[in-house]
């Protein structure tokens, strides 16, 4: 977030506006926590991870009084027009914003990669380095104790991360909470591995996966797969860390455009990556729908774990 951070600062200043960050996201906008950004301000900040701006979970924003607050916040501050960077929880106040009048335009940021109108957010190219990093380092205990790796990915509701580091990893069996995958389908996959001649077996759960890491592995300790089985949560380590090349780029696109958008007067749209163009999605379907996992990639994790 922060290379669009700097990205959206330097564009504006380069089309002659002046910038200001708000901290802590929709509750900072609510409460008028705002701050004036200079191209150096937003200096060697491009391979840091996470957001100097710092953010909040803010659900209050839902509230109509909450949002006419923001409003009064931002017509106190001076402020023409808004940037919001985030998931889909950012979209659906950025389209309650546009709603009321006022110019936004939205980037999409979640590691969950579920936002609607784009083919990537910004940080999911970065936590899958850091999964499948983790995994080909679980791999060397894996493969020394002849042992199944169960290892769980984040995604509350989106299977997108597990299932792709599946792919990459080489995983066995990948469970995410768009399909029901049960203990005895995983133990059947393992098996037929270990009868094949593998040494060891990885199995990514996603977080919201319908039967959890810990709940599987009870279930195989009971099985007999040839294999005794341990679990890795990666958790919050897949949301931080230097941003990848990919997401350092995509987060400069967005910046630039997201700018040069609102600069002609464009209100009430995401910027997204759409094959390898920059498209804009109005925020109102963005905020409604969710981008879906595409379940070929299950079918492919399958067919490549041989
Ligand atoms: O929304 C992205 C996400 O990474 C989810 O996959 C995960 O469940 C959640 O954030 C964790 O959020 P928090 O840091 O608030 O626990």
């Amino acid at each position: 977030m922060n290379a669009a951070v700097r990205a959206v600062v330097r564009t504006a200043l380069g089309l002659g506006m002046r910038a200001q960050g708000v901290r802590r996201a929709y509750e900072g906008l609510a409460r008028g926590d705002f701050t004036d950004l200079g191209a150096r301000d937003v200096g060697g900040i491009i391979q840091r991870g996470g957001t100097v701006l710092q953010t909040a979970r803010f659900p209050e924003f839902a509230k109509p009084e909450v949002q006419q607050e923001a409003l009064r916040q931002l017509k106190a501050h001076g402020v023409d027009a808004l940037v919001a960077i985030g998931g889909d929880g950012t979209m659906r106040g950025a389209a309650a914003l546009h709603r009321l009048g006022f110019p936004v335009v939205g980037i999409p940021a979640s590691i969950d990669n579920d936002v609607f109108g784009t083919d990537m957010s910004i940080g999911v190219d970065t936590a899958l380095n850091t999964i499948v990093e983790a995994i080909d380092k679980l791999r060397d205990t894996a493969a020394s104790h002849q042992r199944v790796f169960i290892v769980e990915t984040m995604g509350r509701d989106c299977g997108h991360l597990a299932l792709m580091s599946g792919v990459i990893s080489g995983a066995e069996m990948t469970l995410i909470p768009e399909m029901e995958t049960s203990a005895e389908e995983v133990a059947v996959a393992i098996s037929q591995a270990h009868a094949r001649g593998k040494t060891h077996a990885i199995v990514v759960v996603a977080e919201g996966a319908r039967l959890a890491a810990n709940a599987l592995k009870e279930k195989l300790d009971g099985m007999n797969t040839g294999f005794e089985s341990r679990v890795t949560i990666l958790g919050h380590v897949q949301r931080g860390g230097s941003p990848s090349a990919w997401d350092r780029l995509i987060a400069a696109r967005f910046g630039v455009i997201a700018v040069e958008r609102l600069a002609r007067g464009e209100s009430g749209v995401m910027v997204g990556l759409q094959a390898r163009e920059i498209i804009a999605t109005e925020l109102e379907v963005v905020s409604k729908r969710k981008r879906e996992t595409d379940l070929e990639f299950y079918r492919m994790a399958r067919m490549l774990a041989k």
